[in-house]
């Protein structure tokens, strides 16, 4: 029967490659997987740091059952240029960071002590995908990802594909391809069962199929399935299938994830199940600061749920490149839906250079094809021209492998060469012309959030069409930026969720970005951020979250979210008008100190199509005389969001903040001992209401004790009143406590336990 355990413990890492590493054990710093090869700044950072080669070594003992099997190593991710030997001889080669790679051990492997050495390359290698111009964003050297240690027979599964296919009557066939690999080469009998099984693992419909060790694959079908439960953005519903392999008294089994569901594009829209759905998603970077791409399955996990809890997408693009199976896992299990890509950014290299593409490409459908949250296969390098022989080979080669999903091709430019299924447009219109009120020299266009599908396209008809980034760079915000930037930042995210919801022709719209990121220098603000996020680096969030946020149904959380620091003197000229409250209440009541409370309602006529328009109070509720001018009180604001007639968020800003307490929340209290788990801990310093206080950016010093280490330095400044660091496991079990100091507020804590959680598999 097969094996797969972690192989992330143990590794011996090494600044740079020398030869001999790659044949003798040396004393060097021993690491776990994920791993990050260079500790890295929160800013300023110098990505040459991490442009270079580091090895890693690692020993591995002949285990009996080894005898009579197939062993490889399965890595998920390494950037950027892998090379691995196995007892001083190279065995294998990979030139791509973004896609797994499996390492055949079977016929190098000693009866005894051996050695595996991993050379990694961290270079911008101007060959290798997505290198060879400049890039909005930094690959992190190492091998940054989980390695697995796998054993099979000699004759087994290679991979499984599921399709599922809605039948008219109704119900749903599946059918069920697997590849199978044959180590010796024998052409012996196989027998394969497949078994369907429901979410609760029980099984509910099995197959045979027969054949011979030599074949490539073999396709197991199951016909009419009744009563099943689709997979969908509320209700995710995942079934499974394992397929057993058994040939000369010998098994395999694999099993995989998958869904029942419809998902297509179409030029009046996007389709799930059948029902039009409005596509309303981020761009997200796998990066984080301190550890770059190293974050393993609890960090993944929660980005997937920022996404579609607290920003309530309900699409992501991996931006750009295949991203972790944890997220993707996650996807799937909360209904997410996926547009992922392959590596690349504006540049398109030489032949040997797209036949690396192409293979990313290919790896990636392999890898993530029975992903039901995957709705698109982004099948061009990100902002590329066109490339008519490149694109065509692309398509054909996604559509070959996966007949069952669209492709996109994103791009920026206009009236390009639409070889894919879906039309996928960067529309970075608005802002180009300037601001309404300012208008650039020469702007010849109004205000515009976006352009209409057949201007983009060129087309004579209307085809499937995505927006999938806007913003960004075109109005960079930070989280301490100043009030009136943060409401223009909101409105433009607004402005393009809304031109998306009332365009028949748009399924949907994807905002730039998810999370600030690190860049190189030839990008974002000079610290090397690009600050271009609706949550920060650390993924706390700007008011423009609480744009996508408040999108949400109220029935899955109430959100009212004032974009305001709430202070006379914040804005140019002074006063808080208009107040934009990002709401999903039927009204928000409100009222100033001791004045009398009011009632204003969302703003439908400026933003007719939003699902959930904001509340922007202003002079229509408000008279001058009331609020008052420079020069006088300011007072305490108190919010209250209604829906349907009753009461259900309140909100006091308070006139005269006072840093009151600091309040630390992790996002579990539990550290897993078992694995390399990473804990963020937020502390944010609040007033005596519970609001953060934005301008807080004092020093915070951390002092962590018990079986955890701390990630980042031990004193922070706050940013905009927050501060965040994330605690790492040693493998040992117990109470961990944080405790953190600020001048003005002293001593805070919070404990967490650290248990074994599941066994460490080597
Ligand atoms: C796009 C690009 C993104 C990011 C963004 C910033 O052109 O695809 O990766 O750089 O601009 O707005």
């Amino acid at each position: 029967m097969r094996t797969v355990v972690p192989f992330n413990a143990g590794w011996v890492f090494h600044e740079g490659d020398d030869r001999f590493l790659q044949s003798r054990l040396t004393s060097g710093k021993n690491v776990e997987l994920p791993h990050n090869a260079v500790d890295l700044p929160y800013g300023y950072l110098d990505e040459t740091r991490f442009q270079r080669p580091f090895t890693y070594q690692k020993s591995l003992q002949w285990r009996p059952e080894f005898e009579g099997r197939r062993v490889s190593l399965v890595f998920d991710g390494a950037m950027a240029d892998s090379t691995v030997f196995l007892n001083g001889k190279e065995i294998h080669a990979h030139p791509d960071g973004y896609t797994p790679f499996e390492v055949g051990l079977t016929d190098h492997l000693h009866r005894g002590e051996n050695l595996l050495c991993v050379r990694i390359d961290g270079s911008e290698n101007p060959g290798i995908p997505p290198f060879g111009g400049q890039i909005d964003y930094l690959t992190y050297a190492g091998i940054y990802r989980d390695a697995w240690l796998k054993c099979t027979s000699p004759v087994s599964i290679e991979r499984i594909r599921v399709e599922t296919r809605e039948l008219p009557d109704p119900g749903f066939s599946a059918s069920v391809r697997c590849d199978i690999r044959n180590g010796e080469q024998a052409d012996e009998p196989i027998a394969l069962t497949a078994s369907l099984r429901s979410p609760d693992g029980t099984v509910i419909s099995q197959c045979r199929a027969d054949a011979t060790s030599r074949d490539d694959s073999v396709i197991l079908s199951f016909g009419d399935l009744q009563e099943i439960s689709r997979w969908d953005l509320r209700t995710p519903v995942l079934y499974s299938v394992d397929v057993r392999l058994e040939c000369m008294g010998r098994h395999d089994q694999l099993d995989t994830r998958f869904g029942f569901r419809t998902a297509e594009f179409r030029p009046e829209g996007f389709f799930l199940n059948g029902r039009k759905v409005t596509l309303r998603g981020l761009n997200r970077h796998q990066s984080f600061p301190y550890i770059g791409y190293a974050a393993g399955r609890r960090a993944q996990e929660r980005d997937a749920e920022l996404l579609k809890h607290a920003l309530r997408c309900n699409l992501v693009r991996t931006s750009h490149y295949p991203q972790s199976p944890w997220f993707l896992d996650h996807c799937d299990r909360i209904g997410l839906l996926v547009f992922e890509e392959i590596p690349g950014w504006q540049h398109i290299g030489g032949d040997d250079w797209k036949r690396r593409s192409l293979n990313n490409l290919r790896s990636m459908i392999l890898r993530d094809w029975n992903h039901p949250s995957i709705v698109l296969w982004g099948t061009r390098i990100n902002e590329s021209p066109d490339d008519h022989d490149f694109y065509v080979r692309s398509n054909d080669l996604a559509r070959t492998l996966d007949p069952s999903r669209q492709t996109g091709g994103v791009r920026n430019v206009t009236r390009s060469e639409f070889l894919e299924d879906v039309y996928t447009m960067n529309d970075f219109v608005l802002g180009s012309e300037g601001s309404s009120a300012a208008p650039l020299p020469g702007g010849n266009r109004p205000r515009t959030a976006l352009r209409h599908p057949r201007d983009v396209t060129g087309l004579d008809r209307d085809v499937p069409y995505l927006v999938t980034e806007f913003n960004g760079h075109m109005f960079p915000t930070k989280r301490t930026d100043p009030e009136e930037r943060q409401i223009e930042h909101v409105l433009r995210h607004l402005e393009v969720l809304d031109a998306a919801y009332g365009s028949a022709e748009i399924s949907g719209c994807i905002g730039w970005c998810m999370a600030d990121y690190n860049t190189h220098k030839d990008f974002g603000s000079g610290e090397r951020i690009c600050h271009h996020g609706v949550l920060d680096m650390f993924r706390e969030p700007k008011p423009a979250a609480f744009a996508y946020a408040s999108q949400g149904d109220p029935g899955d959380g109430v959100v009212m979210k004032p974009v305001t620091f709430w202070a006379r003197g914040e804005r140019s000229i002074g006063g808080s008008l208009p107040l934009v409250v990002l709401t999903n209440c039927d009204a928000v009541a409100f009222r100033f100190a001791d004045g009398p409370a009011k009632t204003a309602l969302p703003d439908r006529s400026r933003f007719p199509n939003l699902p959930h328009p904001p509340v922007i109070i202003d002079h229509r509720h408000i008279s001058q005389g009331e609020l008052e001018c420079w020069g006088k009180a300011w007072y305490d604001l108190f919010l209250t969001g209604v829906l349907e007639g009753k009461p259900v968020r309140h909100l006091h800003l308070v006139a005269n903040p006072l840093p009151a307490r600091i309040e630390l929340t992790p996002d579990s209290e539990e550290l897993l001992a078992s694995e390399k788990d990473l804990v963020r801990v937020v502390v944010r310093a609040l007033d005596q209401a519970g609001n953060v206080l934005v301008h807080f950016n004092e020093p915070l010093s951390i002092r962590i004790s018990g079986p955890a280490r701390l990630v980042g330095p031990g004193i922070v400044p706050f940013r905009g009143g927050s501060a965040v660091f994330w605690l790492e496991s040693t493998g040992e079990t117990g109470t961990v406590l944080a405790e953190t100091r600020t001048l003005e507020l002293g001593r805070s804590e919070v404990r967490l336990r650290a248990t074994r959680g599941p066994e460490r598999g080597d």
